[in-house]
């Protein structure tokens, strides 16, 4: 038998697993690492700390392993997107990553606007200029942080750095560059014309390849480090949403995936490159050559539910928390949550909103609560989804991932409000699976990526909506959306008394 690892850079922790030429998970290592949060809205992490932990995983993985780690043919990337990491001219970094949650940067977003033009920028880059993105990042630093960006020789994402004090190789690969803000998203190039507008220096860009591409082996120190044979092939990898995408085998047209991380998104697969959404969701380049995904990000979707239990339920267990949300009606006895607790991306690019509780009674008790967070995470999510049907797509069959395909009473909650079945796999192991096959693509253990989900994926239940409780949450929605309108002005106003 032989083996591949997927690695998966995530923002809290590094997922490493160990997956067989059956797509069976046969061993798995999480290590976690801090984030830095010198001020509100700030969000940094140190790459060194990614990886010292990611060798650490490795060579606990191959402690565990019982085979013979010869049989571990090739490792390939999934990691959060957008981070920003400066170099300079010794591949030495130059500060902090600033993360993609980080929200510093609505001045530099106006900035770009302002210079590229907002239909241009769309044209080349098929995004708006959000906070979270790359291209803001850098130009915050060369706004702020002179001596940081005279030094700056190239720029990488996380996933990238990683890889390359793995390998020693210095790569981006398109789905993640995509989400910089300075692919021209059509040619898969590099847009000199928004480097040359925002005075950045296009050297700064490394060298572009694709996600299932061998990119060099790992060194023979990180062999000895880890317990790795120096002849495990790595591959470029994948941004995080585009390898969950491919762990959850959207990789075919009519294919959406919901997936609840820290971060929630709802994806949907895409042929072309010509779809016109002027920017209201994010239009990157998938992980699979040549094609696209669309996607709608709240901001803070499982990570309202854990800010909630650690504020208000840190005693008891996430399964303790969710026991009884079953016993609440739909709607939570008139109480709506919305999960703008970090500002938010979709449908609303707002940096400055906030999230509210509405409708609190005496006879709420803890249970409405957590209910009412779920349904406000789900009924985010459920924007994006009425986009992509506005745009004439068909979502009726939708692959749920991460925390919110862990609970029976969110999956339901979830058919019922996307009024779409939804699909639980047997097995889901997220973006480190993603990661996992394009190593096992990169190695030619298959002919395409979909030839490697057939294999891997197995459907293990549907949800179907129920009619009447369909019926209750279009009600429900409709109030939803109202509550961004009601407490925008008021959200904007309380920014004065935000530390
Ligand atoms: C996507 C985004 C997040 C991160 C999380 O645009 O910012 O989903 O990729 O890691």
């Amino acid at each position: 038998m032989k083996y591949v690892i997927g690695i998966d850079l995530g923002t809290s922790a590094v997922k490493i697993m160990l997956v067989n030429q059956l797509g069976e998970v046969i061993e798995e290592v999480s290590k976690p690492y801090p984030l830095i949060q010198e001020k509100a809205g700030y969000s940094e992490q140190n790459p060194d700390d990614w990886v010292e932990q990611t060798i650490e995983g490795l060579s606990e993985l191959i402690k565990k392993f019982k085979g013979n780690p010869e049989a571990i043919e090739g490792l390939s990337f999934s990691g959060q997107m957008h981070g920003l990491i400066l170099m300079d001219e010794n591949n030495n970094v130059l500060r902090n990553a600033i993360l993609w949650n980080d929200t510093r940067t609505s001045e530099e977003c106006a900035e770009i606007h302002e210079k590229v033009g907002k239909e241009r920028l769309v044209e080349i880059t098929k995004n708006l200029a959000l906070e979270g993105f790359t291209l803001p990042k850098l130009l915050w630093v060369k706004n702020h942080e002179q001596n940081v960006i005279e030094k700056a020789k190239v720029f990488l994402l996380p996933k990238d750095y990683v890889r390359y004090r793995l390998t020693g190789q210095l790569h981006m690969e398109y789905s993640d560059a995509a989400g910089t803000l300075l692919l021209n998203v059509s040619e898969k190039a590099w847009s000199i014309e928004i480097c040359d507008k925002l005075g950045i220096n296009p050297t700064i860009c490394p060298p572009l390849v694709e996600s299932h591409e061998y990119v060099g082996n790992i060194t023979e120190e990180v062999a000895n480090a880890t317990g790795l044979s120096t002849t495990v092939k790595v591959f470029a990898g994948g941004a995080d949403n585009a390898c969950g995408a491919i762990g959850a085998g959207i990789l075919e047209d009519g294919k959406t995936l919901a997936s609840i991380g820290t971060s929630g998104v709802v994806l949907s697969y895409e042929t072309t490159d010509s779809k016109e959404f002027g920017g209201k969701v994010h239009y990157f380049n998938h992980a699979a050559k040549d094609v696209f995904y669309t996607m709608g990000v709240t901001l803070a979707a499982g990570y309202s539910l854990s800010w909630f239990k650690d504020t208000f339920a840190k005693d008891i267990s996430f399964e303790g928390l969710l026991a009884d949300i079953d016993t609440v009606p739909i709607g939570s006895e008139g109480l709506i949550f919305t999960p703008y607790i970090v500002g938010e991306r979709t449908p609303h690019v707002d940096a400055a909103i906030r999230g509210s509780f509405i409708g609190m009674d005496a006879s709420h008790e803890r249970k409405h609560f957590t209910r009412a967070v779920l349904e406000g995470i789900t009924l985010s999510l459920n924007e994006s989804v009425e986009i992509f049907r506005q745009n004439g797509k068909k979502i009726d069959t939708v692959i749920s991932i991460g925390g919110g395909a862990k609970n029976e009473s969110w999956l339901q909650m979830q058919a019922d409000i996307f009024n779409a079945n939804i699909v639980k796999l047997r097995s889901e192991q997220g973006p480190g699976m993603g990661a996992a096959m394009l190593a096992a693509y990169g190695c030619s253990w298959f002919q395409s990526l979909s030839e490697c989900a057939d294999e891997f994926l197995i459907t293990e239940k549907t949800y179907k909506p129920i009619p009447k409780h369909v019926q209750r949450y279009k009600e429900l929605f409709k109030i939803y959306k109202e509550v961004y309108m009601q407490t925008n002005g008021l959200n904007a106003e309380l920014m004065q008394f935000r530390s």
